[in-house]
This record gives structure tokens, sequence and C-alpha cells, in this order.
């Protein structure tokens, strides 16, 4: 059977890796959490002191850093990877989440990222989340999905994941940061959050997970 892109675009928080991730299993297809690798090189840049505007240092340090998927055997998850080193937990706390919008409109960041998106799935057989997918990393996906829900019920599910890491996080503050984030992710000059031309819109405000799924799977399979 042959094998598409999968990508799936949208605000934050919305339900795009829980659905991404259970579409690639369903598929056998790999999942890449574009977020993470934005995540990833916002943690990269705080612990090495390198100021946001000091492009330079920011071009040597995306020379120097390597960031990878490793499948974790026990959950059969994808775990991020910075310089060989699992950082999943690090790299989802609010200190990143509060600064990784303001990394992500680097273009020489995106140029990075983008390169390396489209390496991991020029063979195809891939679900991509992410924001600029549809339109930047992958403008030839077969399918592509824009994900969006309230914002409120956004930050509800998010304080949720949180709280299971024992970060127990006000929802107003969430709200603030989701905003923030979505405004920013789309003013920015580089390949901004946008629903490209030929996306389906999914709006997950009152879906349940499963429902998603069916969702995107039922696209997939007028594609094959
Ligand atoms: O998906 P997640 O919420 O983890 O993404 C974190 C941030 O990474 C986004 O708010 C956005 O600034 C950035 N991002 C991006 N392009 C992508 C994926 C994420 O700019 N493809």
């Amino acid at each position: 059977m042959r094998k598409i892109v999968i990508a799936i675009d949208g605000y934050s928080s919305c339900g795009k890796s829980t659905t991404a991730k259970a579409v690639a299993a369903e598929l056998g297809y790999a999942y890449i959490d574009t977020g993470a690798m934005y995540r990833a090189v916002t943690l990269y840049l705080l612990e090495h002191n390198i100021s946001f505007d000091d492009l330079p240092r920011i071009e040597q340090a995306l020379h120097d850093m390597h960031i990878s998927f490793k499948r974790n055997r026990k959950t059969g998850r994808n775990e991020l990877c910075l310089d060989g080193e699992i950082r999943e937990d690090e790299i989802r706390q609010m200190r990143i989440s509060n600064s990784v919008s303001e990394v992500s409109v680097i273009p020489a960041v995106r140029h990075a990222l983008v390169r390396q998106q489209q390496r991991m799935g020029r063979k195809r057989g891939v679900v991509m989340d992410g924001r600029d997918i549809g339109t930047t990393v992958f403008p030839d996906a077969e399918v592509k999905v824009f994900m969006t829900a309230d914002v409120l019920t956004r930050a509800e599910r998010r304080q949720e994941e949180l709280a299971l890491k024992d970060e127990h996080v006000p929802v107003d503050e969430i709200v603030e940061n989701l905003r923030k984030r979505d405004h920013i992710d789309s003013t920015r000059a580089e390949s901004p959050l946008r629903r490209a031309s030929d996306a389906v819109l999914l709006d997950t405000t009152h879906m349940m997970i499963d429902e998603q799924v069916d969702f995107v799977l039922e696209r997939v399979s007028a594609k094959l």
C-alpha cells in the first residue's frame, strides 16, 4: 500500500499530538512531534545562557546540538532526546512553554528544524504535527488537518496534563500562555500558523479523542 504524509497543524493544546500519535499507531506510521523540536532548541538556549537575540551564538548552537527521537520500549512512545539524553519532561515544563514561541520566530531556527523534519519524512509514512507542516514542511502532504478548540477547554486539558507531572498551574496562567503563543505563532513573518487552503478544519471542543482519530483515519482511507 502506498505511504502518505499526514500533516496535523493547529493551535496549542487542541489535542494534535494525542490524535497524531493514535493515527500513527493505527497505520504503523512514524509520529513526529515538531513542537518538541522547537521546545528542545529553547531548552538548549536557556541551559547555555544564549540570549534569543544573539544570532551568531544561536547559529553555532544549531550546529552543535543534536535533536532526535528515541522509542521508549515500555510505553511505545517516541521521546525527545537532546544530545543523546531523553529530555521529554523538561521540554514540557511551563518555563519552556513561556519562551518557545519567541525562539520559534527566529528564521535560522525554523530553517534548521524544517530541513530536519523534511529529512525525517522523506520516505513518507509519517504523521507530523505542528504549526506549519501543511504549509511549509510538507505542502504536498496527502492529508492535511487543521485543529482548533475553545481556549478554556484547551487550558483545562493542558492543566490536567501538567498536574499528572506534578506541575500545578492556575488555569488563568495557562489561558494567558496559550493566547500569547497563538498570537506570536500566527503573526510571525516566517511560516506563520495558518490553515493551508486544502486543510480540513477540525474543532475538537466537544470531541472525544476516538472521534478525532476516526475523523483523520476516514480522510486517510480516502487517499490510500
Ligand atoms: O506543539 P507544541 O505546543 O509543543 O509547540 C510548542 C511551540 O513550538 C509552539 O507554540 C510554536 O511556537 C512552536 N512550533 C512551531 N512550528 C511547529 C511546531 C511548533 O513554530 N511546526
